[in-house]
């Protein structure tokens, strides 16, 4: 593990909860705005195998696991739930947008929804703004997803990658649900380092009955997330190459790149991502 990730974990561990989120926060700002990662559209591990049309469409063809990822999230563990089979969303969340490729893989699907991303991060918000300022249907805010700045039953199709464990899953299902529509579908991804996939599951079906939610699926999807690293290696490892030396292995843990803490946990079974999709009563 690289010093400066060391001792960047070593200060969070000493932190109040509240701070810790803080520093968080601070570190995505800068990767969005100083590292290579910045010229990308995700900030995701990915899902392997990638599928079409995100192999052959850009500018998914660049990151066709992160858009896969997202595509499992908002079309294929929702199609049975929309409009009996594919039908259209009015009006879709991502929450924890990032750099906007969601919201993108969204406009695809859904050509005819409005879709809102939200981000903590100012950083990625003004990354995202400027790339989607032509697409009049998206609008992208500033927001925490503790406490979103949305109206109560404004959405039909709420979705996430990669932000409910910074959020803390109590909060982020309950900001989620007030926002949504009765009937409307929240879908995310989530991982973890040691926990097991039944206690999650528990989890999940206490939270969603406490939310008045009902349970669609819920997916083990580590394989899959740890084939997408695997496979993903040359390409990180090219950003990687880009980011100045003193950062270099910071990056590296980062990108969960091989010989990294978070590569071993995968490699020795602790580590779980799953997929979550339920439908407000
Ligand atoms: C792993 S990244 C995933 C980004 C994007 N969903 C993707 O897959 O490319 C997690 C994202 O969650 C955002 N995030 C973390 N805490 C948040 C919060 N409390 N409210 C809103 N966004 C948050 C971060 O700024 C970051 O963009």
């Amino acid at each position: 593990m690289s010093f400066l990730y060391v001792l960047k974990r070593r200060i969070q561990r000493n932190l109040p909860k509240p701070l810790q989120r803080k520093l968080q926060e601070a570190i995505y700002f800068a990767l969005y705005r100083l590292s290579p990662a910045r010229h990308q559209n995700f900030f995701n591990s990915g899902f392997s195998p990638a599928e079409a049309p995100w192999t052959e469409l850009a500018p998914f063809d660049r990151e066709p696991l992160q858009s896969t990822l997202y595509d499992k999230v908002l079309w294929e563990f929702t199609r049975e739930l929309a409009g009996n089979g594919g039908g259209e969303w009015g009006d879709i969340l991502d929450i924890g947008c990032g750099l906007g490729g969601g919201v993108q893989v969204a406009h695809h699907r859904f050509p005819q929804a409005r879709i809102t991303g939200v981000d903590v991060n100012s950083s990625a918000v003004s990354v995202c703004r400027k790339r989607l300022q032509h697409i009049p249907s998206i609008r992208i805010l500033q927001g925490n997803a503790r406490d979103l700045p949305l109206a109560d039953g404004s959405f039909d199709m709420v979705f996430s990658v990669g932000a409910a464990s910074y959020v803390g899953m109590d909060a982020f299902m309950k900001e989620a649900t007030r926002v949504l529509r009765p009937g409307g579908v929240l879908s995310f991804s989530v991982g973890y380092t040691d926990k097991a996939f039944a206690d999650q599951r528990k989890i999940v079906d206490e939270l969603c009955e406490k939310n008045g939610l009902d349970v669609h699926k819920v997916v083990d999807i580590t394989e899959n997330v740890f084939a997408a690293i695997a496979e993903d290696v040359p390409r990180r490892r090219e950003l990687i190459e880009r980011v100045p030396w003193p950062f270099r292995d910071y990056a590296s843990d980062w990108a969960d790149m091989p010989g990294t803490m978070r590569y071993q946990e995968y490699v020795d079974g602790r580590r779980l991502d799953y997929a979550v999709c339920c439908v407000k009563r």
